[in-house]
């Protein structure tokens, strides 16, 4: 393991923004800022039940999951051409360069959108439009990531595989979010294992809200390679323990739980727990529109909450790009950056 030499406390937040990074756990849908949702009601046609940007920005105050979802679903409205997914990917993009992220795997969903009379193939091919066109004009390499959502049925979960597999080779993995509490993962058990013997690549949002038991069945019975949040793996020592010696990574969202009230304060986050425990914990910004900052955000306001240094620093860094589903090849390039970044900074 590389020994990082110490930064002092006031330069460890450019060391933060500089750092090379691969963000794993974000939601498209939760990029729209306000800015644009009003641009694109306008071209559109449509109208926000907000009278400006500053008073839909007020509305965003929840007091769990379920109450983010409410509103994060009615901004989805907007959304109705192959352009706007475009724009709305574009945007997060280019803001995450300015974030030095070399590699992003993007979440999105269909079912919201066709339940607006969207169409699966709309939503895709503007959001691999956007990743395209971020490849060459940024550099920054991508992949999508299809989530069921699990407050609908199995079935509905089958029905939305089934119209994305025109476009199969545009995704990279299948995932799974939502409301999370009374959905288990094992409800999905069936379409996994098919999305599996297609060759996609699986995770799964488990232990946000919900109990350390859903960890255990998105790795045992849905066969995950990297669990979302899983922050809840504190209360089960066993569990924790699983977890580091197979290398399985969690992609926590610090701002997202401060925000939709999975812990009370920043200052009592358990990601320096994480890492402790040697697990493969990254930092990642969930909906960055609506949680108040992207992925910088999220590693510099937890840093300075919980006194973490630049070993951590480098710790995290390194973990995005071993957690990420990028090739070897591509993985080595990333990592040298990173060592050349903490190298010259010093
Ligand atoms: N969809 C968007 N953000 C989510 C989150 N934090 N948990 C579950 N589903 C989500
Ligand atoms: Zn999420």
């Amino acid at each position: 393991m590389l020994k990082v030499k110490p930064v002092a406390p006031e330069r460890l937040p450019e060391l933060l923004r500089r750092m090379p990074k691969a963000e794993l756990h974000m939601h498209i849908e939760g990029s729209l800022e306000p800015e644009l949702m009003f641009a694109l009601a306008q071209r559109n046609g449509l109208t926000l039940p907000y009278p400006d940007v500053e008073a839909l920005r007020s509305a965003y105050v929840f007091d769990n999951l379920q109450s983010f979802l409410d509103i994060y679903h009615a901004g989805t409205l907007v959304l109705r051409t192959e352009q706007d997914f475009y724009d709305m990917a574009h945007a997060y993009l280019q803001r995450s360069a300015a974030d030095n992220v070399l590699h992003a795997e993007i979440f999105f969903d269909t079912q919201t959108h066709t339940g607006h009379g969207v169409s699966a193939e709309v939503v895709i091919s503007g959001l691999h439009r956007a990743c395209v066109d971020a490849g060459t004009e940024l550099g920054i390499s991508t992949g999508l990531i299809l989530c069921f959502l699990r407050h609908l049925s199995e079935r509905e979960a089958f029905e939305c595989l089934e119209q994305v597999l025109p476009q199969r080779d545009l995704l990279l993995g299948i995932g799974l979010a939502s409301s999370e509490m009374g959905h288990p993962p094992e409800k999905f058990a069936r379409v996994f294992a098919r999305a599996r013997a297609l060759g996609f690549r699986l995770v799964a949002h488990a232990g946000e809200e919900g109990p350390p038991a859903y960890i255990w069945s998105a790795l045992d019975v849905l066969k995950v390679e990297r669990i979302d949040h899983g922050v809840q793996a504190v209360q089960d020592a066993s569990l924790m323990a699983r977890l580091a010696h197979d290398r399985i990574p969690l992609t926590v969202c610090p701002l997202s739980n401060l925000k939709l009230r999975v812990v009370p304060t920043l200052a009592e986050h358990r990601l320096g727990q994480l890492l402790e425990a040697g697990i493969v914990a990254t930092v990642n910004s969930d909906d960055p529109a609506y949680f108040g900052g992207y992925v910088n955000q999220n590693f510099t306001q937890t840093f300075a909450a919980l006194g973490l240094t630049a070993q951590h620093a480098w710790q995290l860094a390194r973990n995005s790009f071993e957690a990420s589903f990028i090739d070897e090849a591509q993985k080595r390039q990333y990592l040298d950056q990173l060592q050349a970044c903490f190298e010259t900074f010093a």
